[in-house]
């Protein structure tokens, strides 16, 4: 174990740690409650073992931050006083201390003490690695229910699989989606269209204009439908409820329940727009450096303009990726006339700048070197290979 002792008297701190060391833990020892507290967030400690009246910080406080950190390993805390009345040992548990020995110490008491905590902690650790392997195994049925939908229908299934690795890339950037939503969120794009399965082919490839009134209702249907069939499983029902809300639009015009802006869940918009980028790209065969004037059309409208930058961020990356297989990256200074440009040359908020095979001459590099200047471009572009003199 990694214990820390925090204890202002030099006697008693020196005999612990010799004890402890000689029971086999590593041992930080520090004088006071605050280096305890800095010790705490910068090092990994299994254990504290810590004298209640020290100056500064004292150990009921020391307690009580190391309880409000937000941190996964437990830490077993042991209050150490001279202090014995019932009502002192209460407050000490109160404020969230795990056990609590009196001075003078009894070396024998406390060996079983920690022995006590050690096992406690061990135990803490072997339950979350359980469930890391539950998750897990959890996310590996779901994408094996997915890969099984794309056997049934494989454009749906892929169009879910992409939607879902899009979706996580887009929870990433999210500032607002924490780690423990991510797997939800993943899972409810790899099914976000199940409830599709069982409508028609003839209804799904039609345009929703072209769709008479009933054939629109049975497709808006599919939401609400596959909530409720992944919604039958308990630990599900974070997800199908993402799955329902996957049609509602920022303006309010979606289905089925038409949520308007931050109504609808974050994941959700997320997981919409995957969908929608996924959708431009597969079914609309729109190419990568066109997909930025498509979703200024839905900013504000289908997608928030929070989501539409997250999608622009990522179209430009996919677009750089794309033009990097065939083109190399030049600094604007290293900029000579005749050199093309290979992709198209976009501001931070997407509008366009320059477009790809741009021949450029002394006025065009002038104009990037400006838009640079200003912050609105960074100072590099891609330049096609075969257009640069080795
Ligand atoms: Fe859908």
């Amino acid at each position: 174990m990694n214990i820390l002792i925090a204890d202002d008297d030099p006697v008693t701190l020196k005999l612990l740690a010799s004890r402890l060391r000689a029971w086999g833990h590593t041992v930080h020892q520090v004088v006071d409650g605050t280096t305890a507290w800095e010790t705490i967030c910068g090092t990994p400690v299994d254990m504290v073992i810590s004298d209640w009246m020290m100056p500064g910080m004292d150990g009921l406080e020391l307690c009580r931050r190391i309880r409000e950190l937000n941190e996964p390993g437990y830490i077993y805390l042991i209050l150490i006083s001279a202090q014995d009345s019932k009502t002192d040992i209460v407050r000490g548990l109160e404020s969230g201390v795990d056990d609590y020995i009196t001075k003078p110490i009894d070396m024998d008491a406390l060996r079983a003490r920690v022995e006590i905590g050690a096992r406690i902690v061990n135990l803490e650790r072997s339950l979350n690695h359980k469930i890391e392997i539950i998750t897990a195994n959890h996310i590996q049925t779901i994408r094996m229910f997915s890969r099984m939908m794309e056997v049934v229908d494989n454009e749906l299934g892929g169009h879910c699989r992409r939607t879902a690795d899009l979706a996580v890339k887009l929870a990433g950037l999210h500032p607002g989606v924490g780690d423990a939503e991510t797997p939800i969120i993943e899972t409810a794009a790899l099914l976000h269209d199940i409830g599709m399965v069982g409508i028609p082919k003839s209804i799904l490839n039609k345009r929703r204009t072209e769709m008479v009134e009933n054939e629109r209702q049975l497709y808006q249907s599919h939401a609400a439908m596959g909530a409720r069939i992944i919604g039958e499983i308990a630990i599900m029902k974070p997800a199908a409820l993402l799955v329902r809300m996957h049609h509602e639009q920022y303006n309010g015009k979606g289905f089925p329940d038409g949520l308007t802006g931050d109504e609808i869940p974050v994941g959700a918009q997320l997981i919409s727009a995957a969908s929608i980028y996924d959708n431009m790209i597969h079914k609309g065969k729109i190419a990568l450096d066109s997909i930025a004037e498509r979703l200024q059309r839905i900013r504000g409208y289908q997608l928030s303009p929070q989501v539409v930058a997250l999608l622009l961020e990522i179209n430009v990356a996919q677009q750089h990726a794309l033009a990097r297989k065939m083109a190399v990256e030049r600094e604007l200074n290293d900029l000579t006339a005749g050199m093309v440009i290979a992709a198209n040359v976009r501001m931070k908020t997407g509008a366009f700048v320059m477009a790809a095979d741009t021949e450029l001459d002394d006025y065009s590099i002038d104009k990037l070197k400006h838009f640079n200047n200003i912050g609105a471009i960074s100072n590099k572009v891609l330049i096609r290979n075969s257009t640069v003199r080795r």
